[in-house]
């Protein structure tokens, strides 16, 4: 109901976004994060996200980025449904769905995601990210039409593990 791995890992497109040099890319705001357009030309080179595209188009691919020693408060997207994710570099964080639980507590669900390892993402849900000492770096998409989880899950069926 939050997340689903798929099973098509990144063959070239992590060690790209990886090796980028990070201090140096033109970065801009969005949505409080900073954000850095990937070529959507990518969609042809790299395995997963050609998988991933065949069966439903993307429209645009980026590389985002949130601050050190710094929460990104619980919120459901504004404009997503939902999307893939991607993981490339931190050094300490967490990415968590919740639910209320009761007065007290919330449920929480941890995504820990896997190095070179596609997650479809449930926007809709209450999300949030918690990170460390070093800045974070996430490779996100849209895709070409905003389609609820539910739906993506069973168009994406094949390629989801
Ligand atoms: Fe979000």
């Amino acid at each position: 109901m939050y997340y689903n791995q798929l099973n098509i890992k990144s063959d070239k497109l992590f060690d790209y976004l990886l090796n980028l040099p990070h201090d140096n890319l033109p970065w801009i705001e969005h949505f409080g994060f900073d954000g850095f357009d990937v070529d959507l030309s990518w969609v042809d080179k790299d395995a997963g996200l050609a998988a991933l595209h065949n069966l439903y188009p993307l429209k645009r691919l980026g590389l985002l980025r949130i601050p050190p020693n710094s929460i990104y408060d619980w919120h459901k997207d504004e404009y997503r449904l939902s999307t893939v994710n991607m993981l490339i570099k931190h050094d300490h964080s967490h990415s968590l769905f919740a639910k209320s639980r009761d007065n007290y507590y919330i449920n929480i669900t941890e995504l820990s995601y896997k190095p070179y390892t596609y997650y479809l993402f449930n926007n809709q849900e209450y999300h949030s990210v918690i990170n460390f000492s070093k800045p974070r770096y996430l490779f996100s998409l849209y895709f070409d039409k905003e389609l609820d989880y539910t739906s993506l899950k069973e168009l994406l069926h094949p390629i989801l593990l």
